[in-house]
C-alpha cells in the first residue's frame, strides 16, 4: 500500500490505524445530542509512539484515557469543514505492532452535520421524534472522534440507548436488546459489525416507530408503518438482484441486506450503509422505479464497502464501478438494450454536470485534487458517469461485457477488505490484460483522468430504446404553433417510465420552450399529475424555464416537501433564475430552512447566494 495521506482528514494515518471501535450512545431527543463513550483499539505503526490526532467536528470532549490511564488532550483550531483535530498525548510510549485502547467520553452538538433530528410533525406517523445520520463523506467526525478517512477500516460494536417506544437500527447486525438498567423508560439496542468498515459507511439511525417486513431470506424492509407495504412491493426484487450481483462480483460478505426507508428530507436517493441500505421515500411511485437505486446500493456491497476508495479523490472508483455493476445487473435481469439505454442517459447527465461546473473546472476531472475542497460542494455525477464511460470504453476495447466484468470481479477479489487508489487500479488493469497492453497504452489516460470537461472519446451506445425519446423530443423542438394540434396522449403512452424520464431529460437540455408549447404539453400529457419524482422534477423545471408562473408554486412545493438534493437544489435554482421569482425562492428557502437537512440547507443557501 502506498503511504497514506488524506486531504479531507486531520487524523494521524501513517503512525497508527484503528482496528475496532466500541461505542456506547445515549440518545437525548430533548437536547438533540448524543452522549457518547467510544473505545478505539488502535494499532501502532511506528516506534516511540506517544501521541495521535483524531478527527472531530463540533464535539465536546470530556475525558480521554489510554489503556485506562488519563491522557492529555487538546482540540486544535476549527477548520471550516474539516472540523477540529483532537490531539491526544499518551502517558506512555509504545512501539510498532503494539495496540492501545483510547477511550473518549464526549457529546455531540445539536448542529452536528451528520445528524438530522426530526420532530414528530415531520414524520409520517406524527407521534414520535426521529433521528438519522448520513456520514459520507466527512461527517462521521461530528458523531464520534475517529480517523475519519476511507483509508482506515475497522470492525465495531455498539450499544444505543433510546426511549422505549422507539427502535434503533445501525449499519450492522442486530445483537439483541435489553431494558436500560440506568433508566426504566429506555431500551438498549446492541449491534455488531464483524466486517471491517470505514467511518463514512458506518452509521445508522435510530428512531421512530418502525415496522419491518421480510422481503427475502437475508432481507427486511424497515420503515414507518404507514408505508411499509408499499415499500415491500417496491423492493420485492431485492433477493434476485443480490443473487445476480453475486454471480457477477463474488459472494456477498455482509450476511444481511436490509433496506430502510427514510423520511422525505433524506438528502440522497440511496446510501450504501453496510447491512442496511438507506433509501429516499420519494421514489415509492408504485412502479418499481426504485429498482435502479437498489441495484446501485447493492452493487456498493462490492465496490465501495468491500473495496473502498483510499481518499475522496478516488471517489470514481466507488461510484464508477458501482454504476458499471448496477447496469450489468440491468443487463442480466432485463436486457442489454436497457443497459445501453442507461448508458446514453448517463452520458447526458455527464454533459449536464460538466455544463453546471463549467468545462474548465478541475472538479470535473475524474480524479480531482481535494486539498481545501469540501466534499459536499464537490459532489456531482461526474465520478459516476465519467467513471462509467471510462469503464464502458475499456470494455469495448478489451472484448465486451463478459471479458471486462471478469476484470472487475478479479479487481474486487484482489482489493477486498482494503482501499485502493486510481494508480493501483490502473496497474492492476495492465496486469490483468497483459496480452492487450498495446491497446491500453493507446488510451488517453491523462485526458480521461486529469483533464476537465467531457472525456476524450465518446463510446458507442445502442440507441434502440432511446430512439423513441429522441424522436418525440425533436418533434416538440421543431413544432411550430400550427403543428401543436398533432400531439396526442398516445405519444407518451408508448413510452415506459424510464423512457418518459429520458424524454423529459432531453427536453430539459433544449433551449427554454415557448410557453405555448409547455402549456400544450400539459394539456395533452397531463404531466402536472405525474407522481414519479424523476419525471415530476424535470417537468417542473421545464415549466419554470419556460416562465410558466403557475408552475412556480408547484416547483417550490416539491423542493420543500421532500429534500433529496438531486431534486431540491435544481428546483430552487430554477425558480431563483426566473428573475421575477428570485425573491420568492429565497423567502421559501428561509421559511423551510429549519426543516431541511443541514447539508441540504448549506448547499441551497450557497446556490441562492445567501450568506451566513
Ligand atoms: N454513496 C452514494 C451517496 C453519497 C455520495 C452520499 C457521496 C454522500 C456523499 C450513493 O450510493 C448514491 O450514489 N446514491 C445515488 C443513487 C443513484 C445513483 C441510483 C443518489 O443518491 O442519487
Ligand atoms: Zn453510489
Amino acid at each position: 500500500m502506498t503511504p497514506v495521506s488524506d486531504p479531507s482528514s486531520f487524523s494521524s494515518l501513517s503512525k497508527c490505524a484503528t482496528k475496532h471501535l466500541n461505542l456506547i450512545y445515549h440518545v437525548d431527543f430533548d437536547r438533540h445530542v448524543l452522549k457518547g463513550k467510544v473505545a478505539l483499539t488502535v494499532e501502532v505503526l511506528e516506534d516511540k509512539f506517544s501521541s495521535l490526532t483524531l478527527d472531530s467536528k463540533d464535539l465536546k470532549i470530556f475525558k480521554v484515557s489510554a489503556n485506562g490511564q488519563a491522557a492529555q488532550f487538546a482540540l486544535g483550531t476549527k477548520h471550516k469543514f474539516k472540523g477540529s483535530p483532537l490531539e491526544i498525548t499518551l502517558p506512555f510510549e509504545l512501539s510498532r505492532g503494539q495496540h492501545v485502547i483510547v477511550e473518549i467520553e464526549y457529546e455531540t452538538s445539536p448542529s452536528a452535520t451528520a445528524l438530522q433530528w426530526l420532530t414528530p410533525k415531520q414524520t409520517a406517523g406524527k407521534k414520535h421524534p426521529y433521528l438519522f445520520s448520513q456520514c459520507q463523506a466527512t461527517h462521521c467526525r461530528t458523531m464520534v472522534p475517529c480517523q475519519d478517512t476511507p483509508s482506515v477500516k475497522h470492525t465495531y460494536y455498539a450499544q444505543v440507548s433510546v426511549p422505549r417506544e422507539l427502535v434503533a437500527l445501525m449499519s450492522a447486525l442486530r445483537d439483541g436488546q435489553e431494558p436500560d438498567p440506568s433508566d426504566s423508560s429506555r431500551v438498549i439496542y446492541r449491534f455488531r459489525q464483524p466486517v471491517s468498515v470505514t467511518s463514512s459507511f458506518f452509521f445508522f439511525l435510530k428512531s421512530c416507530f418502525f415496522k419491518m417486513l421480510e422481503i427475502g431470506p437475508r432481507s427486511r424492509v424497515w420503515s414507518e408503518k404507514e408505508c411499509v407495504d408499499e415499500a415491500a412491493f417496491e423492493f420485492s426484487e431485492t433477493e434476485t438482484m443480490l443473487k445476480t450481483a453475486e454471480s457477477l462480483a463474488g459472494p456477498y460478505v455482509w450476511s444481511q441486506y436490509d433496506v430502510l426507508v427514510l423520511p422525505p428530507s433524506f438528502p440522497y436517493g440511496g446510501m450504501e450503509n453496510p447491512c442496511l441500505t438507506f433509501v429516499t421515500p420519494t421514489v415509492l411511485a408504485g412502479d418499481r422505479s426504485l429498482a435502479g437505486v437498489i441495484a446501485h446500493e447493492i452493487s456498493h456491497s462490492w465496490t465501495g464497502n468491500l473495496v473502498t476508495n483510499r481518499t475522496w479523490e478516488h471517489f470514481w472508483l466507488n461510484e464508477g464501478h458501482t454504476v458499471y455493476i448496477e447496469r450489468m445487473i440491468a443487463r442480466c435481469m432485463e436486457s442489454e438494450q436497457l443497459r445501453q439505454f442507461k448508458g446514453i442517459g448517463g452520458w447526458k447527465e455527464l454533459q449536464e454536470s460538466v455544463k453546471q461546473f463549467g468545462a474548465n473546472n478541475v472538479l470535473t476531472n475524474l480524479v480531482p485534487n481535494m486539498h481545501e475542497v469540501d466534499t459536499d460542494e464537490a459532489f456531482s455525477l461526474v465520478p459516476y458517469e465519467k467513471g462509467f464511460a471510462l469503464l464502458y470504453h475499456l470494455e469495448e476495447l478489451m472484448g465486451g461485457p463478459e471479458v471486462f466484468m471478469g476484470f472487475v470481479k478479479s479487481y474486487i477479489q484482489l482489493f477486498a477488505y482494503g482501499s485502493v487508489t486510481t494508480e493501483e487500479w490502473k496497474n492492476y488493469l495492465f496486469t490483468y490484460f497483459k496480452d492487450k497492453v498495446d491497446i491500453l497504452n493507446k488510451v488517453d489516460w491523462n485526458g480521461w483522468m486529469h483533464t476537465p470537461g467531457m472525456p476524450p472519446v465518446k463510446p458507442q451506445y445502442d440507441t434502440t430504446m432511446a430512439d423513441a425519446c429522441t424522436a418525440l423530443c425533436q418533434r416538440w423542438v421543431k413544432a411550430k404553433e400550427e403543428d401543436l394540434a398533432s400531439f396526442t396522449e398516445a405519444d407518451v403512452k408508448k413510452l415506459n417510465s424510464p423512457q418518459l424520464i429520458e424524454f423529459m431529460a432531453l427536453l430539459l437540455q433544449e433551449e427554454p420552450f415557448l410557453l405555448s408549447h409547455v402549456k400544450k404539453m400539459q394539456e395533452v400529457y397531463q404531466l402536472n399529475s405525474v407522481k414519479n419524482a424523476e419525471v415530476r422534477f424535470r417537468w417542473l423545471r421545464i415549466c419554470v424555464k419556460a416562465h410558466w408562473e403557475e408552475a412556480v408554486p408547484l416547483a417550490l412545493k416539491m423542493a420543500t416537501e421532500q429534500g433529496r438534493m438531486k431534486f431540491t437544489r435544481p428546483l430552487f435554482k430554477e425558480v431563483y433564475n426566473f428573475s421575477k421569482y428570485s425573491d420568492e425562492a429565497v423567502k421559501t428557502f428561509k421559511e423551510h430552512r429549519g426543516a431541511l437537512h443541514p447539508v441540504t440547507a448549506m448547499l441551497v443557501a450557497k446556490d441562492l447566494k445567501i450568506d451566513g
